[in-house]
C-alpha cells in the first residue's frame, strides 16, 4: 500500500489510543510518520519519528515541529488528534478543569498550525486533518467543558478552512462517536446508564479509516467533514 509514499505526516497525541492507530495506517501507506505525545521518548524506526511533546507548550511544539522537518521532511499531512476528555457537569467543573481541555483541545492545535502552516506546501498534497467529537456539533448534558472545547475545535477548523481557500491546501474535520480508548476506562460505561457499552463503541480503527479516507483522495477533492458513528 503506498497511497502516500513520499508524504511526510504529523500525528499529534500518537502515543496511544486513535492517534496511535491513524499513526500506523499512515505509515503503512507509506508516509514518514511522525508522533508527537507528552509520554513518548526520542526514537526514530526508519520512516517513523516519535517526539515528546506537550501540544500545550508553544517551545515545545515549535522545537518539535523543526525537528520533524530537519529530520523528515515539511509535513504534508497535520493530524490534530491529541485530546483530553472530562466529563463532568459544569457546575461540578473546576477553572482548572475547564481550562485545561481548552488548552489540550483548542490551543494545542492552534500552536501546531501556526507553526506549521507557514511551511506547508501548496501544490496539492498539503492537509490538515482535526479530530473533532459527535460533541463538536451536538450538546449533551456533562460536556460543560470537553463539549465547549470541542466547539471551539470545529470553529478552528471552519476557520482554518476558508483561510486555506486558494492555498491548495486541504483541511478536513473529523468527528467521531464513542470510541472504545483508555479515555472510558475511568467511567466503567458498562457499569452505567447513561454512557454506551464498550461493546457498542466504534474502535480506533474506525476513526483512522475515515482519516486514511480524506487524506488518499485526489487533490481535487477536500473532503470538509466526516462524522463517523457506531450503527445504532
Ligand atoms: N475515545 C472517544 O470516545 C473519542 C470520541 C470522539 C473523539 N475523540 C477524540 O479523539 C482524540 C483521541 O482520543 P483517544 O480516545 O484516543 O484518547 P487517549 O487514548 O486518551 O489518547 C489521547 C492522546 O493525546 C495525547 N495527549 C493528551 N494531552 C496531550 C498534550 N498536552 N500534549 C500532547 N499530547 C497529548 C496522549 O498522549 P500523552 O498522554 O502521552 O501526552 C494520547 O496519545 C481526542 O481528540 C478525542 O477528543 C475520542
Amino acid at each position: 500500500m503506498t497511497a502516500l509514499a513520499g508524504r511526510v505526516a504529523l500525528v499529534t497525541g500518537a502515543s496511544r489510543g486513535i492517534g496511535r492507530v491513524i499513526a500506523d495506517r499512515l505509515e503503512e501507506e507509506g508516509a514518514s510518520v511522525a508522533c508527537l505525545a507528552r509520554s513518548l521518548a526520542e526514537r526514530r524506526v526508519e520512516r517513523r519519528l516519535e517526539l515528546p511533546c506537550d501540544v500545550t507548550r508553544e517551545e515545545q511544539v515549535q522545537r518539535a515541529v523543526d525537528r520533524v522537518c530537519t529530520e523528515l521532511g515539511v509535513p504534508h499531512i497535520v493530524v490534530n488528534n491529541a485530546g483530553a476528555f472530562l466529563l463532568k457537569p459544569l457546575a461540578d467543573t473546576t477553572r482548572a478543569e475547564f481550562g485545561e481541555q481548552l488548552d489540550v483541545n483548542v490551543v494545542g492545535p492552534f500552536l501546531l498550525l501556526r507553526s506549521v502552516l507557514p511551511r506547508m506546501p501548496r501544490d496539492g498534497s498539503g492537509h490538515v486533518v482535526t479530530i473533532g467529537s459527535v460533541v463538536d456539533h451536538r450538546p449533551y448534558p456533562g460536556n460543560a467543558a470537553y463539549g465547549a472545547s470541542k466547539y471551539g475545535a470545529r470553529g478552528l477548523h471552519e476557520v482554518l478552512a476558508e483561510e486555506l481557500r486558494g492555498t491548495r491546501i486541504r483541511a478536513t474535520l473529523v468527528s467521531p462517536g464513542p470510541t472504545d480508548t483508555k479515555v472510558w476506562d475511568s467511567l466503567d460505561p458498562d457499569s452505567r446508564e447513561d454512557l454506551p457499552n464498550r461493546k457498542d463503541m466504534l474502535l480506533p480503527s474506525d476513526v483512522a479509516d475515515a482519516v486514511l479516507y480524506a487524506v488518499t483522495r485526489p487533490p481535487h477533492v477536500n473532503i470538509e467533514w466526516i462524522r463517523v458513528m457506531p450503527t445504532g
